[in-house]
């Protein structure tokens, strides 16, 4: 694991699993801030969800611990704008829950939807089985947040068909700077390097 970052597209496994490690330890921590913000509105004006968002949130914490407890043996460090991701995390949690709690679904929705984690799991299934199990047990509860915001929704109107694909793109965009672009590069790498 000594490899320096290479740029030029060629594939560097260690390089690609540190990427890995930083965008997947930024979007988490941005998580715990989302719900943390919601949960702050919810116990005020929607007491009913407090339970399901504060479960939610501890998951998301045990997450950030996990790729963070990994990053060492892997020479991965974190992402070092995290207050740029506490701030857009928290801002984007406040915002939706500020608009009622059908909003507070939508968003959930459109942040645990993690089309990068197969990805993921079938570029690590051989090169780190360590990681892929720890990606692998957190895929399962991310996708237990996605099913528990969709049923949740009462409706699915104007504001689900505009506002669902708008934070995928917020968060989508909020990872691309934080991590200085490096999760389209992980993309492009993963996909050059093949999943075997
Ligand atoms: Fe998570
Ligand atoms: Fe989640």
């Amino acid at each position: 694991m000594s490899h320096t970052p290479i740029r030029s597209g060629m594939c560097d496994v260690d390089v690609t699993i540190r990427c890995i490690l930083k965008v997947n330890h930024a979007g988490e921590f941005g998580a715990v801030r989302i719900y943390g913000a919601q949960l702050l509105v919810a116990r005020r004006l929607f007491p009913d969800m407090v339970p399901a968002l504060e479960e939610m949130r501890e998951d998301e914490i045990d997450h950030c611990r996990l790729f963070r407890e990994a990053m060492p043996a892997r020479g991965a460090k974190p992402c070092r704008v995290m207050a740029f991701w506490s701030l857009g995390g928290y801002l984007l949690g406040l915002m939706t829950s500020l608009g009622g709690r059908n909003m507070i679904w939508i968003c959930t929705e459109a942040v645990e939807v993690h089309r990068h984690l197969e990805d993921q799991l079938a570029f690590l299934a051989k090169r780190d089985p360590e990681l892929h199990a720890i990606i692998a047990s957190i895929q399962e509860q991310e996708l237990a947040h996605l099913r528990k915001a969709e049923d949740s929704q009462k409706r699915r109107g104007l504001s689900h068909a505009l506002l669902l694909p708008l934070i995928s793109a917020l968060t989508d965009l909020m990872i691309w700077l934080s991590t200085w672009g490096d999760s389209s590069w992980m993309r492009a790498e993963m996909a050059g390097a093949g999943k075997d």
